[in-house]
């Protein structure tokens, strides 16, 4: 399959992007022909009073990936800006695009409500899935690994499509499907989303020292006051962590220490980081290995992929359109 996805650029990656993303990138490149992008574009569309270097942090991310295990060697990696074909095929889909669709799109809602420190009552925002439309159906993509929240988007992208092959009498896109991560959140270490702005974050750049103090930092069973008292992992934090980076093995041991007071809550973070750090230290390895010529190399070299297979799509688009054989000539 084409695997088509992409990322915006706001900032160091964190285990929850590990698992709910990364993860999922790192199995696909695989057995399939990947395309991975930096979305700077995307990133404008709420950011865009937050003056950002989107350039550094785009090459950051990208360092982030290959850090994750990312091959450039199978996926081709570009940064979004550097292929104006997107920009262009964005231009000529918003012109196809119901209003409706837009503005009934639940994730558009939900931000709407949600959004209250940054104004986000702009075109570029309330047309954000026509521009992830774009990005997707440029590339012929069969599908495209997703959270959730962006599964209106894709059903946005295929409405596109096929209003597009209806108004302009050609069949040039695919209709790309979902491939939504199976992973659950992993909440931060306050219990709320993971995320930079909460500053309750592990981040994959992390030393095991900032490993440390974060999960010695973290709250656990509020009823485990003494060494003595039994707890329940179901209430703790660090049971999650547990569920998502242990073995059965230990998984089954904190489960049992932690109800019958058999282990003490600082044993049972020593666990966790071990189990956390079997996913980190790889990652500072390979980290290490990443140097500033590597990643232009990597971005170039994508871009001059992606910019080939865009370009000849955009040529299909614009005979299809420009082109386009009416019934009755005048
Ligand atoms: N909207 C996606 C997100 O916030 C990022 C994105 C932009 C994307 N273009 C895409 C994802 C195309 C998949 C395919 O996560
Ligand atoms: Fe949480 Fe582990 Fe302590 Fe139980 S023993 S409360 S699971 S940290």
């Amino acid at each position: 399959m084409r695997i088509v996805s992409g990322m915006r650029p706001t900032g160091k990656l964190h285990l929850g992007h590990y698992l709910g993303v990364l993860k999922n990138w790192v199995t696909l490149q695989e057995n399939n022909e990947c395309l991975f992008f930096v979305a700077d574009w995307h990133a404008l569309s709420t950011s865009y009073e937050d003056k950002l270097n989107l350039r550094r942090l785009s090459t950051e991310l990208v360092r982030d990936w290959l850090a994750a295990g990312i091959d450039p060697e199978r996926a081709t990696i570009f940064i979004q800006s550097h292929i104006k074909e997107h920009a262009e095929l964005y231009v000529l889909l918003n012109m196809i695009t119901p209003l409706g669709w837009l503005e009934r799109n639940p994730t558009y809602k939900d931000q709407l409500a949600q959004i209250k420190n940054k104004d986000i009552h702009t075109a570029g925002f309330l047309t954000y899935p026509v521009l992830q439309a774009a990005d997707i159906i440029l590339y012929d993509a069969d599908a495209v690994p997703i959270g959730e929240d962006q599964k209106p988007h894709l059903e946005i992208t295929r409405e596109i499509v096929r209003r597009f092959h209806h108004l302009f009498g050609c069949k040039i896109f695919k209709e790309p499907k979902e491939l939504l991560s199976a992973t659950p959140r992993l909440p931060g270490l306050d219990g709320r989303k993971m995320s930079k702005s909460y500053n309750n974050a592990i981040f994959l750049s992390d030393t095991p020292e900032e490993v440390w103090t974060k999960l010695r930092g973290a709250k656990t069973d509020p009823q485990r006051v003494k060494r003595t008292d039994p707890g329940n992992p179901e209430v703790c934090l660090i049971y999650e962590y547990h569920k998502a980076f242990s073995d059965a093995e230990t998984i089954k041991k904190v489960e049992e220490g932690c109800r019958t007071a058999g282990i003490g809550c600082v044993e049972c973070k020593k666990w966790c980081m071990a189990s956390i750090e079997k996913v980190l230290e790889p990652m500072r390895e390979r980290r290490e290995a990443v140097s500033e010529d590597m990643i232009a190399e990597v971005i170039a070299k994508g871009e001059s992929k992606a910019k080939e297979a865009a370009s000849a799509k955009m040529q299909a688009v614009n005979k299809a359109i420009f082109e386009i054989q009416c019934e009755v000539q005048s």
